[in-house]
Formats: C-alpha cells, structure tokens, sequence
C-alpha cells in the first residue's frame, strides 16, 4: 500500500446511514443488505467514497442498535454474515469504503456476557463495573438528561450496582480487565477481515476511562487507545480509527497525535457554524475554526451538518443556545436533553434551497474530510411525532410510490414510519423525481461533490480562514504548491458585496449561480457563495 492510499480518509467524503432504515429488499418493513447493496450505484453516483454502517449487529433495538447482543453477528432483521461480505465487496467494486460502528463502550444487558456475569459466573463478572453501595456521584455525567437518572442502577439478580453511562440498559463494559480488551481486540479484527476500511468508536472518552466503585471519575487512558490502534494498522494498515469524542479543544491533542485516532468528529466547529448561521455572522464559526485547527499531519477532522443524533449544542454558552434554538428549534418538542435539536437540515432550514445549497457548500469547503448524514441530499424531513432521536431516523424516500418505495410491507409494519405529511412527504420529496430534475437539490448536491473531488486544494494544502469588512461574510483560503483557492459565503439573508478580500486573477470555479463577473468586490445573492480559484488553472 503506498503512502497515498494510506491517507485515503484525507481525501474521502463519508455518507452516514443505517442499514435499518436504508432500503428493505425482502419487504418485511425493516432495511436490509441486500436492499443495501441495490443501491450502491445510487451513492455511487452520488459522488460519496465511504459509507459509515450504524449499528446492524443483533440488538432488541433500544438505542437504535447502540445496545448489542452479538459483537460477531448481523441483525437476522438485515441478512446475514454473506450477505454482509457480498455487500462490502459490491461497494468496494463501485470504489467505495466501508467503516462500521465499533460500540465497545456499553452492551445491551441481553449479551451473554451481562448475563452471565449479573447470575455471578465467574468467567464474566468483572466483564462490568460492580459496586454492592451506590457511589454517591451516582447521579453525575448522566448522558441524557430526562431519559436517565443515575449512571449506576441496581441489578436485581446480581444484588448489587452497575455502572452504565448511557441508558440502564446499557451496562458498560470494564475495560481495566484485560480478558474484556482482549475481547476488544477480537472485535476489531473480526471486522476488518471482513474486508471493512475501519472504525467509527463510539464514545471514545468513556469506553477508555477504566470506572471503578472507588475510581468513579477516572482520567480516560489513552494508552489503551494506542494499543488499539496499534492492533488495527498491523491487521490492516490503510485502516482507520474515526472517533465520536466530543471533547474540549485542549484535550484534542491528546487522542490524536502518533497512535491515536485518525480522524475525529469536530463537535466544535459544528456548534459554532450553527450559531454563525442563526446569527448570519462569520466570527463564532471562525473562532471554531481556529480553536481547533492545530492537529497533527496525518489526522483529519471529520465535519458534519446533522447526524444520527440530536444537535449536541452543550458548548454553546446559555444565551447562543437559545438563540440557537430560537432560530432553529423554537418549540420544545424539537430540542432534548435541554441542549440538543432533533431535527433533520432541510426542515431546520424551513425547506429554503438557497439556506441548504449553502449549508453544503460550507460543509464541502471546510478543512476536514465531510460526513453527510443519509437524506439530508435530498431534503428529507423529521416526524416530530416519534420519540427522542427516532424524529431524525426515518426511512429514506426512493420515490413517490407506496411507503416512498422503501418497502413494499404493508405501511403499518415499517420499522419507522416514512414521512407522508405536510411539505417534506415523500411524494414531493423522494431519490426518483430529483434525479430527473436537473434543478433539484440532489443534483446540487451531486455537482458539489464532483467540483469538491475536482479541486485538490481542499486536501493537499494549507488553509485560513481570511476576513472580509462584513461580518455576515465567511471566506477560507486554501494553498497547495501549484494552485489557490477562496471560498466565499454569505451567511445573510440579503444580497452582500464582500470586500477586503484578495480575488485578483481568480474566477468562479463552482457558486450559487453564474455571477459572470469577479471584481475586487465581490457580488453575493442572499445565501450565496462562490468558490474561485486562478483563472489559469486547468
Ligand atoms: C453515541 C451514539 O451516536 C448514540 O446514538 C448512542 O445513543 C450513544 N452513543 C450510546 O451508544
């Protein structure tokens, strides 16, 4: 493997989706791999090159998966172990790499391991994190608030407290016990002898930090990390570790760096972008930008709009996320846990193609390899209707016909049901009609990613971000050594002329609209941006 290919996930736009919800080929109202594999050109198409696989394993499904019962196993609900394979190797024949949900942190207190080890087998007891008193910080670093009350429960049969940071029906792993890293570490090279590209680690902060009824707020180990990681690259060693770590800017360093993860989730930036939208200023989003821009080489953010879960918006201080919260979610059955929006793009966006197109042409301009959550190409929509995060997880909309051409099961046995009211049901919103009309927002979207992959000063060179006079302009500059690049948005919902920007010998490379003319000043139409790049360039 050559040093280029090494670094794939630097150049890889990632497509976030699950299988459950994706396309179900036998009709039995739940997504499968097979239904998966149908659409493979589709995402091909698309211009996508990795796919990340939420949660598939068996699970009784109360935490959308994220609450396993077989670490070696695919949902019967989806297929089976071949058919897995044959997916991962159509993908890889249409160019695309596969990364899946790595849940090590927590099982689902059905796996044989809690079960076994709550009855006092043991071979598995301190496979989880026991304590015969509740500690008296029982009630800290709940995960989600008005869902869960305490981190420790009592487990009837076991007699005795168990530590769970998310749900109670999540019992966490203890990781201090090296027979349950060594099972880690099976996990990992099942896996990747599967033929996958690597991992998206769920949690990371909290599967490495070893709890203990003494220790209960433990610094996270980041050694353990290291031996993961260095455990992954000797099985496969062009794959890669893509954390969910939402942690402080000044602990970033840490987990990446030699031997840690590759490329980490930028909560940070994504807080800041969704205040520099509702406020229509640049500033909050630049400051994210900078906070976090010094990492090492190698690793890569990983950017995002919206994904699988609620809009974490916690970082923000109180004001910024009502204000936040205000713009974009401004009745209470959008929001949860108290910090958090769930709610899909478009609808955050009251369905203004202009507010998406330039939603995506940020997120497809920034300084990180970007992670479109599945849907949101087309301007899927929520149902407000189903509980927590279930609103952002409805199926996708293939066409206008029956159950949005996802299943053909009766509509009451879907596994969530598909969007059928108001301006995002699926018959104004679906994969079929937008692909026939040169004007729909998946065909921007298409467009976006070709010029996105066209332009390698995104991912070979060096970045800033530059100030124009008007604070509702964002712009990013790019360097690599044969060619430049700028990027302008307005953030604003009235037209803007941007300047104090260097635009000299540069011409629109790909924008909102042909502008015909590049000046020293610079015309934007509201919600308008351009991205220029010498006129020279071939
Ligand atoms: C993060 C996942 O994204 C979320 O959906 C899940 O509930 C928690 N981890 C617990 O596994």
């Amino acid at each position: 493997m050559d040093a280029v290919d090494d670094r794939w996930y630097r150049d890889a736009l990632i497509y976030e989706l699950s299988v459950r919800t994706f396309s179900d080929e036998t009709g039995d109202g739940v997504g499968d791999f097979r239904g998966l594999t149908r659409r493979l050109d589709y995402l091909a198409g698309l211009g996508v090159t990795a796919l990340w696989l939420l949660p598939f394993q068996p699970s009784p499904w109360r935490d959308d998966g994220y609450d396993i019962t077989d670490y070696y196993g695919v949902d019967p609900a989806f297929g089976d172990l071949g058919d897995f394979v044959r997916f991962v190797e159509h993908a890889r024949d249409r160019g695309l790499r596969v990364l899946v949900d790595l849940v090590l942190n927590h099982t689902s207190n059905e796996h044989p391991w809690f079960q076994a080890a709550r009855r006092g087998d043991p071979r598995f007891r301190d496979y989880y994190v026991w304590s015969s008193e509740r500690p008296p910080d029982a009630e800290k670093g709940i995960v989600f608030p008005g869902s869960q009350t305490t981190t420790w429960s009592f487990d009837r049969v076991a007699k005795q407290y168990f530590f769970h940071r998310f749900y109670d029906f999540q019992p966490d792993l203890n990781i201090a016990n090296p027979a349950v890293r060594d099972e880690m570490e099976k996990i990992i090279g099942f896996w990747i002898n599967l033929g996958i590209s690597g991992f998206r680690v769920d949690a990371v902060p909290f599967l490495i930090e070893p709890i203990s009824a003494t220790n209960t707020s433990p610094a996270p180990n980041l050694d353990w990390l290291r031996t993961f990681r260095s455990y992954l690259s000797w099985r496969a060693g062009d794959a890669v570790l893509l954390g969910e770590a939402n942690v402080a800017p000044e602990q970033v360093g840490s987990y990446f760096g030699p031997g840690g993860l590759h490329m980490m989730f930028n909560f940070i930036v994504n807080q800041q972008l969704w205040l520099s939208l509702a406020r229509e200023e640049a500033a909050p989003f630049v400051d994210g930008l900078r906070e976090t821009a010094a990492i090492p080489g190698a690793d890569r953010w990983a950017m995002f709009l919206r994904n699988n879960d609620e809009l974490d918006l916690a970082r923000l201080s109180d004001d910024d996320r009502r204000f936040v919260f205000r713009r974009f979610a401004p009745a209470q059955r959008m929001q949860l846990y108290g910090r958090g929006i769930r709610r899909r793009l478009a609808p955050m966006l009251r369905g203004d193609r202009r507010r998406i197109e330039l939603a995506f042409a940020i997120l497809l301009a920034l300084p990180g390899t970007p992670v479109i959550y599945y849907g949101d190409e087309i301007g899927l929509g929520e149902d407000l209707g189903l509980r927590e995060r279930d609103a952002i997880r409805t199926p996708m909309h293939w066409s206008p016909a029956a159950n949005a051409g996802f299943s053909s099961a009766p509509r009451r046995e879907l596994v969530l049901p598909v969007i059928s009211r108001g301006a995002f049901a699926y018959p104004r919103v679906n994969v079929a009609d937008q692909q026939r009309d040169p004007d729909s927002l998946l065909n921007f979207v298409r467009r976006a990613i070709q010029q996105r992959r066209q332009l390698p000063e995104f991912t070979s060179g060096t970045w800033e971000p530059v100030r124009a006079r008007q604070p509702g302009i964002f712009a990013l500059r790019y360097q690599n050594d044969e060619s430049r690049l700028l990027a302008v948005f307005n953030l604003g919902a009235s037209p803007a002329t941007a300047t104090g920007l260097d635009t000299a010998g540069l011409t629109d490379a790909f924008a909102n609209r042909d502008y015909h003319h590049v000046g020293r000043t610079l015309e934007l139409d509201a919600y308008g941006f351009r991205w220029l790049r010498p006129s020279t360039a071939g």
